[in-house]
């Protein structure tokens, strides 16, 4: 395991199993007929990975997931187990290391969709709309203004593009086109029943849920599951609903010092990104710790 100065994994390593897939956060470690999901606490901003990292994230990341995975009692997940007792050998030699921040996950086969619900229109969304009045091929009534709530959640799918390139929005006919028409609608309202249910329960915790990204897989039997991480900040946007203000793009609960940061010194969103000073590392972790408490109660 490599731990940075402030005792952030950086890469984790399990003696006895192969080397894992590194994302952009997790370690992914094929396990045979499982997969085992480490989530370190690396962090990126403009898709590119900091050399640093945000001691705890990766617990308050998984924490929150496993919060959603139980919340959802109605959709299929991959989660098989948190208890590193119940890992295959090597891994609970490891147990100090991956408590709290891994899960055994089912295998699914992945949908290469990214199944994004927003219910606010901002970020690529608010570009999009202010250039054609549509956010991926669905028209909008005129008039919303930046980061302004949308009378209904919308299906706004994007292709998940390969490591280091941006994710890329699609129209819904390209999801059917990828897929077919009752896996498409299936997603559709899989996505948007998550996110309404997701948005109710965290406004009564004091977030808005701007909009948020779910990947979905098959599992063995062709059922469909919600994999990956759930209604994370990493994978939502999360406002803190007594700041929320429309006309400009609100800052978001997590990553806002960092991105700050980022644009103070000029950062040009291509790698290699520079160390984060301890200051905002502090005040990063910070927000994390209080998101996982505000929306799930509990800390970790
Ligand atoms: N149950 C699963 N089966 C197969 N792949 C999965 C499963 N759950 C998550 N994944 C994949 O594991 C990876 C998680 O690592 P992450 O750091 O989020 O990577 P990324 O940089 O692609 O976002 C993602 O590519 C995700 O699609
Ligand atoms: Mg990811």
């Amino acid at each position: 395991m490599t731990y940075d100065r402030n005792h952030a994994l950086i890469e984790s390593a399990i003696p006895g199993l192969p080397p894992p897939r590194r994302g952009k956060v997790r370690d992914i470690y094929d396990v045979g007929d499982a997969l085992l999901l480490v989530a370190t606490d690396r962090i990126s901003a403009f898709d590119c990975v900091m050399p640093n990292g945000i001691p705890d994230k990766g617990r308050v990341l998984t924490g929150i997931s496993r919060f959603w995975f139980s919340f959802f009692d109605w959709m299929p997940n991959h989660l098989l187990t948190m208890d590193p007792d119940r890992y295959p050998e090597p891994a609970r030699a490891c147990a100090a290391d991956l408590e709290g921040r891994s899960m055994l996950v089912r295998k699914a086969r992945c949908i290469p969709v990214e199944c994004i619900a927003r219910g606010y229109l901002v970020g690529s969304g608010w570009k999009e709309y202010q250039r054609s009045g549509m956010v991926c091929g669905i028209p909008l009534r005129p008039g919303y203004v930046q980061a302004e709530q949308l009378d209904e959640p919308i299906f706004t799918p994007s292709f998940k593009a390969e490591q280091g390139l941006h994710d890329e929005n699609i129209t819904y006919e390209q999801v059917i086109a990828m897929t077919n028409a009752a896996t498409a609608a299936a997603l559709r309202a899989s996505t948007l029943r998550l996110y309404g249910e997701a948005r109710d329960c965290a406004a009564t915790r004091g977030i808005l849920i701007a909009d948020t990204k779910f990947e979905f897989g098959f599992d063995d039997q062709g059922t469909i599951r919600l994999i990956d991480e759930v209604l994370t900040p990493d994978s939502s946007r999360f406002w803190p609903a007594e700041s929320y203000r429309t006309g400009s793009n609100p800052p978001s609960l997590d990553k806002q010092f960092v991105r700050d940061y980022l644009e103070s010194i000029g950062f040009q969103h291509q790698p290699p990104a520079p160390e984060l000073p301890d200051e905002v590392v502090a005040r990063t972790r910070e927000k994390y710790l209080a998101a996982l408490e505000q929306l799930t109660g509990s800390a970790t």
